[in-house]
């Protein structure tokens, strides 16, 4: 028995997503908690428990989190300042304890480790370390970078013909947002407290100009991959205006390919879910329009 089932941030694509797979697996009871509930009132008809929660309002969240026993807490988005969205998740994670919630699932990232340029790996270094360190058993969910994001980082390459990465052109393995939700899914509902990392990853971890060529291929134009120094990638960044931790994010992940950071792939989605994930051109193929294909 997995017991009563709560996202938080159920109103974000991924969080969505989760509840529908999770309502799909007919698990819960399931609380989904949000900033805005209008935006998921929808849910409350189909038997969901709509709350209310907000990471920067401390005072909401023991309420909001009350009688769940396993919580999927949802990374924030807030990365324009650095140590806001760390104090964020802090903070649910203390009120989580609080509120007597016995088990947290977090949407974590590849290889987090503490990295003054890069937001991204070192929230969720430190969001990983609050976790351990508290008194709930736990699941970290390494979610490799969404194949989702590429049709944005593709965008001006579609019209250029020239994608830049500072990758070393090295492989990364591209998962899908909804193949991570899937997952997540599965892991809550599972009423696993063995405190497990599992890195989710797409099937293969394809190279930029792999990437690039399936791109091509599938869209009908042409793309090719160029590696340029990541200091030149990081001025081009800043001078289109690009806020300094998005810069750094971007960078910082495709430094981490080039050290050989998302080289790694795993049969997690397959293994928590029953179904093998998506790769990069099922992706594309089943997204052309947003590509640009005609
Ligand atoms: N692996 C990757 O490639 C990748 C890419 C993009 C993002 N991410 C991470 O994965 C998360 C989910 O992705 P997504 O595509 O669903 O992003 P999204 O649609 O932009 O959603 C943003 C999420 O942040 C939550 N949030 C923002 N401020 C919050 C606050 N003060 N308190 C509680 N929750 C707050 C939102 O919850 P409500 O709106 O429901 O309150 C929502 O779940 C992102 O927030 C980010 O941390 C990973």
């Amino acid at each position: 028995m997995s017991g009563r089932l709560l996202v938080t941030g159920a109103a974000g694509h991924l969080g969505r997503r989760v509840i529908e797979h999770l309502i799909e697996r007919k698990a819960g009871p399931i609380i989904a908690t949000t900033r805005d509930t209008s935006k998921i009132a929808d849910l409350a008809t189909r038997g969901v428990e709509v709350r209310m929660a907000d990471f920067d309002k401390p005072e909401t969240l023991v309420t909001a989190f009350a009688g769940a026993d396993r919580m999927l807490m949802i990374s924030t988005d807030a990365i324009s300042a650095p140590g806001r969205r760390l104090a964020q998740h802090k903070t649910a994670v203390a009120a989580a304890e609080r509120a007597g919630v016995k088990h947290i699932v977090y949407t974590s990232f590849p290889a987090p480790r503490p990295n003054s340029d890069s937001v991204i790996e070192d929230d969720h270094f430190w969001t990983e370390q609050a976790i351990a360190a508290s008194s709930l058993s736990w699941t970290f969910m390494r979610h490799g970078l969404y194949t989702d994001g590429l049709a944005r980082f593709l965008q001006r390459a579609l019209q250029t013909g020239t994608w830049a990465t500072a990758t070393q052109n090295r492989p990364r393995h591209y998962v899908t947002r909804d193949d991570c939700a899937r997952a997540d899914a599965a892991a809550l509902a599972s009423g696993d407290t063995s405190k497990r990392i599992y890195e989710i990853t797409g099937p293969a971890a394809p190279t930029p100009a792999e990437v690039a060529a399936i791109v091509s291929d599938v869209i009908g134009r042409q793309v090719a991959h160029v590696n340029v120094p990541a200091d030149v990638l990081r001025s081009g960044m800043e001078g289109a205006g690009l806020p300094p931790t998005v810069v750094g994010a971007m960078i910082g992940f495709d430094i981490a390919t080039a050290l050989g950071f998302h080289a790694i792939v795993t049969p997690a989605v397959e293994e928590l879910t029953g179904r093998a994930p998506a790769s990069v051109r099922d992706f594309v193929t089943a997204n052309k329009a947003a590509f640009g294909a005609a």
